[in-house]
This record gives structure tokens, C-alpha cells and sequence, in this order.
């Protein structure tokens, strides 16, 4: 029998990846799509005669109800999201409303239209919920200390998740995602900011790059493995929650270095704090800066995950490295320019 899942946030990096397993094991996929001004579908183009898109938002609840109840979906992946922490700072009551009380929404959706035993739901949980914590590395038991309005509306949407699992019996799984990268990755997250002001300083398109903070360590993994543990996570016999994890984690200053370097310049950091530079070590040109404008009012500092839940219950482990990744990311912003071989070293 075809399974029918439905997905929010389809039209971003995971729910783009996600579809496309879905349809190769041959779901139907029915996906949750913003209405904008200007086409946001370019994640999923070369498949969108395959799937099914819906007009709606995680802050109609009416139109959530209306889906569930017609579609029916045995799966629901909730990825919508306001997804960028700092951006969070800004907006967060919005930011509130969409990824926590959107979660709550969603869930409702599935009791109203009766559904809350032929649906299996998975919520889009973070590593940001560990937020302050000087435990390293971070698993499922691991306390939660959210520290950015994003993480804290993701809090309220992971407890809730819990809560409808051990109120109603729902099938409803977390997955605690630590961050997942990839060419399909937005530009203002740092690793794609990076890759793409590394191609494009590269072909002489940028002169210099600002950033942030610069000893923020992040446990980066890529976003197609990370969506093949969220599918495993809804086909066991009993709901639960999981970390998705790498094991390692990496500077920001590593990740510009190795970008960089896979373009063909080799970086030298000079100076320290707001001071630091990235310097080419051919031409002394100064390419990458700190400006604090980059800086989030509350930072977390490690984020660092242990996986082995999900390694021993549902047989995942990342199978892309982050250097392959980056390598890929940098070669996908060369590719954007027409360059298709650059002298990226092996
Ligand atoms: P993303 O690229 O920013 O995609 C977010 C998706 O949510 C987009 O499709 C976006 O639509 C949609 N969306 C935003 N606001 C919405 C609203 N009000 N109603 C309906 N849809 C809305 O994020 P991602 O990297 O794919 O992440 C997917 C999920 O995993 C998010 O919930 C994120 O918080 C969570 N997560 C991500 C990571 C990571 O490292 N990537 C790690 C842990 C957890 P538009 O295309 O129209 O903007
Ligand atoms: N975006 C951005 N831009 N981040 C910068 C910059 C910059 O110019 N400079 C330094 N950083 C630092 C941030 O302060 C943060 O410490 C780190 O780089 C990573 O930032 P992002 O790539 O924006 O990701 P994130 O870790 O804040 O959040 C992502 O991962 C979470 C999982 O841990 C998002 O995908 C969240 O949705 C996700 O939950």
C-alpha cells in the first residue's frame, strides 16, 4: 500500500532532501507550502511534478485541520520553522508562534480530524535546546538550556511533542538534530555564508567576508543523512526520541580555513577578538574580518552531539564527512558562476 506523508517546510533544505526519499521509496508526498510574493520552490523544482503542494501556514490552524482531515497522512515530518537564531532575536514572538505554537497546531490537526492513531508524527527538535550547557557531548539526557527565542519556542514544540506521545498514545517522535548542512543550505547560515564568499572571493566577485563569532563550535552533518535518521525514526515499533549527531565538532575559524582552502588560498588567522583576521598567506590581503554587528545577544558556545542511541536503535550513522561536505558546498557555489572544475585540491 502507498504510504502518504505530508511535510512542512518542504520548500527548505531538509524538506527538500526529505521528498526526495520519501518519493524514491515511493511515498505519496504531499508538502505545506507559503504563499510568497516570489517563487520559494526552487529547492524542490526537479520534483515538484511528483509531489502535491498545499497552500498554507503554520499560524492558520483552520487550514492545518482542513489538510489533515483530507489527506490523512500515515506520516507527518513538522520541519516548518522561523529557522535562524539570530534572526530569532528580531522576530520572536513571530518566531514563538510558528515553531511553537505551530507545533501545537499541527498535533491538534491530527486529534481534531481523528487521525491521532493512523498518524505517525516527527518533530524538527534542535541541539540549540542545550544552549548554555557545559556538558560535552550532549545526548538525550542531557538538560536543556535554550538560550535564543528560537530555542526557546523549539522547547515548548519538544515538550509538547512528548506530551501528546504520553497524553494520547500519538506516535511522536523527536529528533534532536544537531546542525546539517549542504548546498541547499540557506545563504545566511554561516556555513554556506562561507562557502559562497569563499567561491566567489576565489573568482575575484567579493573582495573580503565579515563575520560573527569566530569560536563558536558547531557538530555539523549533513542534511540528506540527517533526513534519512529522521525516516528511520518513524518506522520503529514504538515512539521515542533521538539525537542526530556527528561526534565532532569544529570551530567556525576551521570551517573559513577549510573553505577556503578548497578554492586554492590558504588562510593565516592574525590578531585576536574583534581584531582577528584571515589573511591570504600568498598576496597578505586581508579576506576574512570580524564585525560585531555578527555578534547574538546570548551565544552558545559548544554544541557537540553523541548519537548512539540512534546508532544502536535505528541502525543511523552519518555517512558524509564534513570535509566532503564542505568540499561539495564549495564546489556547488563554483558551479552557481559556471565554474564548473576550479582547483579545488582532492
Ligand atoms: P529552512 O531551510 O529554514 O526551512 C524552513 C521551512 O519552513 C521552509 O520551507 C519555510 O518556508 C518553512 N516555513 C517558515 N515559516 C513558516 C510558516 N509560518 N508556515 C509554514 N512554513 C513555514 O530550515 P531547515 O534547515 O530545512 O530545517 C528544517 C527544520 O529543522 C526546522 O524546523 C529547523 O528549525 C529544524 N532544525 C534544523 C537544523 C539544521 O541544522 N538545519 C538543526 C536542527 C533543527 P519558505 O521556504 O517559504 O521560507
Ligand atoms: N549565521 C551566521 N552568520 N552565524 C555566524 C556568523 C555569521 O556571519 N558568524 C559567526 N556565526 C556563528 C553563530 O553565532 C553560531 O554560533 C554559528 O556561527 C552557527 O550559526 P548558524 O549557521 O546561523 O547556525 P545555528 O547553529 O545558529 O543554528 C542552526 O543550527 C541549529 C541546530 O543546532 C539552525 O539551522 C537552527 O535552525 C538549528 O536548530
Amino acid at each position: 500500500m502507498t504510504k502518504t506523508a505530508f511535510i512542512t517546510g518542504i520548500t527548505g533544505q531538509d524538506g527538500a532532501y526529505l521528498a526526495e526519499l520519501l518519493l524514491e521509496k515511493n511515498y505519496r508526498v504531499v508538502g505545506l507550502q507559503r504563499r510568497c510574493s516570489s517563487s520559494n520552490t526552487a529547492r524542490i523544482q526537479h520534483i515538484i511534478d511528483e509531489i502535491e503542494l498545499v497552500y498554507g501556514d503554520m499560524g492558520d490552524a483552520s487550514g492545518l485541520i482542513r489538510f489533515i482531515s483530507k489527506i490523512k497522512p500515515n506520516e507527518i515530518y513538522n520541519l516548518a520553522a522561523q529557522s535562524h537564531v539570530g534572526v530569532s532575536f528580531d522576530a520572536p514572538e513571530y518566531t514563538g508562534n510558528v515553531d511553537g505554537l505551530g507545533t501545537v497546531r499541527l498535533l491538534e490537526a491530527i486529534r481534531i480530524s481523528g487521525q491521532e492513531n493512523n498518524t505517525r508524527f516527527f518533530q524538527a527538535s534542535t541541539s540549540e535546546l542545550y544552549g548554555k550547557t557545559s556538558i560535552i557531548p550532549q545526548d538525550e539526557s542531557t538538560p536543556f538550556a535554550p538560550r535564543s527565542p528560537y530555542a526557546v519556542a523549539k522547547l515548548y514544540a519538544y515538550w509538547i511533542t512528548v506530551n501528546y506521545r504520553e497524553a494520547y498514545g500519538m506516535y511522536a517522535c523527536n529528533g534532536i538534530m544537531f546542525n546539517h548542512e549542504s548546498p541547499l543550505r540557506g545563504e545566511d547560515f554561516v556555513t554556506h555564508k562561507i562557502t559562497k564568499a569563499a567561491a566567489e572571493i576565489a573568482l575575484g566577485l567579493k573582495s573580503s567576508l565579515t563575520l560573527g563569532n569566530l569560536d563558536a563550535c558547531r557538530d555539523w552533518g549533513h542534511a540528506k543523512d540527517y533526513m534519512n535518521g529522521v525516516w528511520k525514526m518513524l518506522q520503529q515499533e514504538v515512539a521515542d526520541d533521538y539525537v542526530l549527531a556527528t561526534g565532532a565538532t569544529r570551530t567556525v575559524r576551521d570551517c573559513v580555513t577549510l573553505a577556503f582552502a578548497y578554492t586554492g588560498i590558504k588562510l593565516k588567522w592574525v590578531g585576536a577578538g574583534v581584531e582577528e583576521k584571515g589573511v591570504d598567506k600568498n598576496t597578505g590581503k586581508i579576506l576574512v574580518s570580524v564585525d560585531p554587528k555578527h555578534f547574538r545577544p546570548t551565544e552558545v558556545d559548544v554544541l557537540c552531539g553523541n548519537a548512539a542511541k540512534a546508532a544502536a536503535q535505528l541502525n543511523w550513522k552519518q555517512q558524509i564527512s564534513f570535509d566532503e561536505m564542505i568540499k561539495e558546498m564549495v564546489q556547488s557555489d563554483l558551479n552557481n558562476y559556471g565554474v564548473t572544475k576550479k582547483s579545488v585540491a582532492a
